[in-house]
């Protein structure tokens, strides 16, 4: 399973506690970024702001202080700068944005999924000053109605952006995680429950800042430039549809298993609940928040109503035709075989954890503000839809196959 590169401890964030439930629903989460530490090379990775692309900004800063003026409101067609937006959520929010009848601009390099929106406008760069062109395609006089940022490594390349669009851009969406709340003791975690220390990181390009340091000093960079013209959407397990060519290589724990017509073993464990957000319902509020001028953070989390880990396996269960018998066994059994809710076992926190808050997340404040959720079956039939041979799935965590044809074996040797 994908680790939390703080869970890690081998990171030099020291102000973030230890919690090891940076991971959700064993699918590409708050966690890819861990992976994403590891392919980008230390070497490589920029440790200062480049001189030239600084004093670049500075200028254009200047520039467009004059230029913008006035806005023309949010009615009508605005003018949206997607920063990212050909992976896994970006495509989501460009099309919801196009769906509202917006024009949407995408800058990033061009290498992932480059075929994606070819009636799009689009502008090249690098997020890193240092690298390849760098983010001068975007250091121009140019206004946008609202920038939305997917992006989850260097803090430096928020704080570069936010600073860039703060005189050119009316709102500035960060797209963020849970995983920037301090722990998951408490049920009902608000936008106001303490956040990570990240004050300090908000600039910096270090390579070793872990990933939910790197996001809190994200949503601080956004904050900090743009004020209450910052939108933070603080995202739980996102789920639906991903439209990368590489979609497999992310299925989630529970596509794998659900999809590869073998028994398996779930906890029957009733006081369990999950919570995951549709892509598509993160990127509708995404918009919503720019039309209607929403600021702040929000706890983008679904669903409406608690959803209990049975029936979130159950309709997984239907989502698949129950083409892979479940094996329902107690809690008791698996803590006597050393089986360990979430890391073993994806989506599963018993209600005894130590940090049961942290699928009891509140997304009160979101609802009130317009978040609503598509059904759960429509959330997994777009994941089955994007992924392509169930042979070839790859899962990004979770307990082996074969220890979990062991576990099967001996609780039906018990009488299970
Ligand atoms: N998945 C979850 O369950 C979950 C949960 C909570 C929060 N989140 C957050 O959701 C976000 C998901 O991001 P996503 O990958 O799906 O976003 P995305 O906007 O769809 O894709 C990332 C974009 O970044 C561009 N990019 C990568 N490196 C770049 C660089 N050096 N310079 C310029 N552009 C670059 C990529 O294009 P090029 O490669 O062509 O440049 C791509 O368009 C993350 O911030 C994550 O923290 C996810």
């Amino acid at each position: 399973m994908t680790q939390c590169a703080d869970a890690a401890g081998s990171t030099t964030d020291s102000a973030v506690p230890p919690i090891d439930r940076c991971k959700v629903n064993g699918r590409k989460d708050i966690l890819d970024t861990v992976t994403s530490d590891d392919h980008v090379s230390r070497e490589n990775r920029p440790r200062t702001m480049h001189r030239r692309s600084f004093l670049l900004s500075l200028s254009a800063i200047g520039l467009a202080a004059t230029a913008c003026s006035g806005w023309h409101g949010r009615r009508g067609r605005l003018r949206i700068l997607m920063l990212g937006g050909t992976n896994f959520v970006g495509p989501h929010l460009v099309q919801a944005a196009l769906g509202r009848g917006h024009q949407v601009t995408l800058f990033n390099r061009g290498r992932t999924n480059p075929h994606l929106f070819p009636e799009v406008e689009k502008l090249r760069g690098d997020r890193y000053p240092d690298r390849g062109e760098g983010p001068g395609a975007l250091d121009t006089p140019r206004t946008w109605d609202a920038v939305i940022d997917t992006w989850q490594e260097a803090p430096g390349c928020v704080d570069l952006t936010a600073r860039m669009f703060a005189p050119r851009a009316e709102r500035y969406v960060y797209i963020s995680s849970i995983a920037t709340y301090r722990g998951f003791r408490d049920i009902g975690i608000t936008e106001g429950s303490p956040m990570i220390e990240a004050a300090g990181r908000v600039g910096s390009f270090d390579s070793e800042l872990g990933y939910r340091t790197r996001k809190r000093a994200g949503e601080q960079a956004a904050e900090g430039h743009l004020g209450d013209r910052a939108t933070v959407l603080r995202c739980t397990s996102i789920g639906g549809r991903n439209f990368s060519a590489d979609a497999n290589e992310h299925a989630s724990y529970w596509a794998t298993r659900f999809l590869a017509a073998e028994p398996l073993i779930v906890p029957d464990d009733p006081g369990a609940v999950v919570q995951l957000i549709d892509v598509k319902d993160m990127a509708r509020f995404a918009i919503d928040a720019i039309e209607k001028s929403l600021g702040g953070a929000y706890n983008v989390v679904g669903p409406e109503q608690p959803l209990s880990l049975r029936d979130y396996v159950r309709t997984w269960s239907e989502a698949t035709s129950g083409r892979s018998p479940i094996v329902w066994v107690t809690p008791a059994f698996l803590a006597q075989q050393g089986v360990r809710p979430f890391d073993d076992i994806p989506s599963w926190i018993p209600e005894s954890d130590s940090e049961p808050g942290f699928y009891r997340i509140s997304n009160a404040r979101a609802r009130r503000d317009g978040l609503t959720f598509r059904p759960l079956a429509s959330t997994l039939h777009d994941e089955i839809a994007g992924l392509g041979d169930p042979a070839s799935l790859r899962t990004p965590g979770g307990m082996s196959r074969e220890k979990e044809r062991e576990l099967i074996e001996s609780w039906q040797r018990m009488g299970g």
